[in-house]
């Protein structure tokens, strides 16, 4: 067992960084910094309430090896959320991806290993590629990476350098590969966010394709106690896949949206769909649940759900500065 006394959240000031960052204030007596670079997807906001006397927030780029060698010292592990996480802006520019996703890891690994510091890498389920819709499989920990997207492909990318910085050098490694989260906090350009900002705005929803993409939902508080399972429990060098058996169509997701927020459930538009759409994704969780005996919560993904669109509706002057400008771009794209 690993008993960290101090953690690094990189990213800690996005939606699952500052999520976890409340669920280690929450559940342990770890101390906390937080490296964050706030780009648009990050909100100083996010951790607001959170105790001074614990979490400390550092505003800077996981590329800058100075700022490192001050913080990295100070700690006992990182956890590696920071990166650009948006397959549609990937889509559209990949500079940004590559040099946070990838460089940005490769500069905190080097930081590891000449500080002996421990690594979590937090990855997704997109490094595997796409299922059929009709397959009955699921992604195991075996399945070969096969990345669609420049998003996916640099979180692919990132995961082999910790592979082999484990391996090379010894680095003390762990990697989580999650399905898609939900939550409170998630930026609005992303599918649930964006559908009920739209409703709140009176805008009609907007369903990629023909709705028939197939999404794997697990709750953000889910993921943050994998990740401290991982992180305390995991085998070194190991790779943890984590789900909660929660795949559902986008189109019976928007439904549901609809449905929970009064409106009629074909209240939406069609819109053009995404280049090179990955069609379904799917975990199986049986290692993290046999070895480490995690277990997800939130199990009643409607319940989620209706959690979720509460906290926008009571949000609103969290999400409202960041709508206009997203719905622009995303019309700009026919979306
Ligand atoms: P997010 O876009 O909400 O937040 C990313 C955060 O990283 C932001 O606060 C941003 O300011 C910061 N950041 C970006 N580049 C940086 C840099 N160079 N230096 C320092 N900080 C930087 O992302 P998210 O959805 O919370 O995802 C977090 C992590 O989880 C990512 O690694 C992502 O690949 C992974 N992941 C996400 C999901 C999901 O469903 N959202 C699922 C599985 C894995
Ligand atoms: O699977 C894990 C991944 O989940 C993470 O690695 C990514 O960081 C995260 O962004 C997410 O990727 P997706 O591309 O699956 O998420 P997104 O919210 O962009 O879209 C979810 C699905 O909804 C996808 O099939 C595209 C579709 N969609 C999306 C938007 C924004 C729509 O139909 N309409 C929309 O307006």
């Amino acid at each position: 067992m690993f008993e960290p006394n101090s953690v690094m959240v990189t990213g800690g000031a996005g939606f699952i960084g500052s999520n976890f960052v409340r669920w280690l204030v929450d559940n342990t007596d770890v101390r906390i910094v937080v490296l964050d670079k706030l780009t648009y997807a990050g909100n100083r906001g996010n951790l607001t309430g959170v105790p001074e006397s614990r979490v400390k927030l550092v505003v800077g780029d996981i590329c800058d090896d100075a700022l490192l060698d001050e913080l990295v010292p100070c700690v006992d592990a990182i956890v590696h959320f920071a990166a650009e996480t948006h397959n549609d802006n990937s889509i559209a520019d990949p500079a940004p991806f590559v040099s946070s996703n990838i460089e940005g890891t490769y500069h905190l690994l080097e930081a590891c290993r000449k500080y002996g510091t421990r690594f979590h890498h937090i990855s997704t389920d997109e490094v595997y590629g796409d299922l059929d819709l009709d397959d009955t499989t699921r992604f195991t920990e075996a399945t070969p990476y096969c990345p669609s997207s420049p998003y996916s492909s640099t979180k692919a990318a990132s995961d082999l350098l910790v592979r082999a910085w484990h391996r090379t050098y010894g680095v003390a490694t762990t990697i989580s590969n999650c399905s898609n989260n939900y939550g409170p906090r998630q930026h609005v350009e992303k599918f649930i966010p964006r559908q009920i900002t739209n409703v709140l705005c009176g805008a009609r929803p907007k369903l990629y394709g023909d709705g028939s993409n197939v999404r794997d939902w697990i709750h953000v508080d889910d993921h943050s106690s994998a990740v401290w399972d991982v992180l305390t429990k995991g085998r070194l060098g190991d790779t943890y896949l984590i789900g909660a058996d929660g795949e559902q169509r986008n189109l019976d997701v928007l439904r549901t949206i609809l449905t929970l927020m009064g409106k009629d459930s074909d209240d939406f538009d069609w819109v053009r769909d995404r280049p090179g759409h990955d069609r379904r994704y799917a975990i199986d969780a049986s290692k993290i649940r046999t070895e480490l005996g995690w277990r997800p919560r939130h199990v009643d993904f409607e319940e989620g759900l209706a959690g979720v669109i509460d906290w926008y509706r009571e949000n609103e002057s969290w999400w409202m500065p960041l709508k206009e400008s997203v719905e622009a771009t995303y019309s700009m794209r026919g979306q």
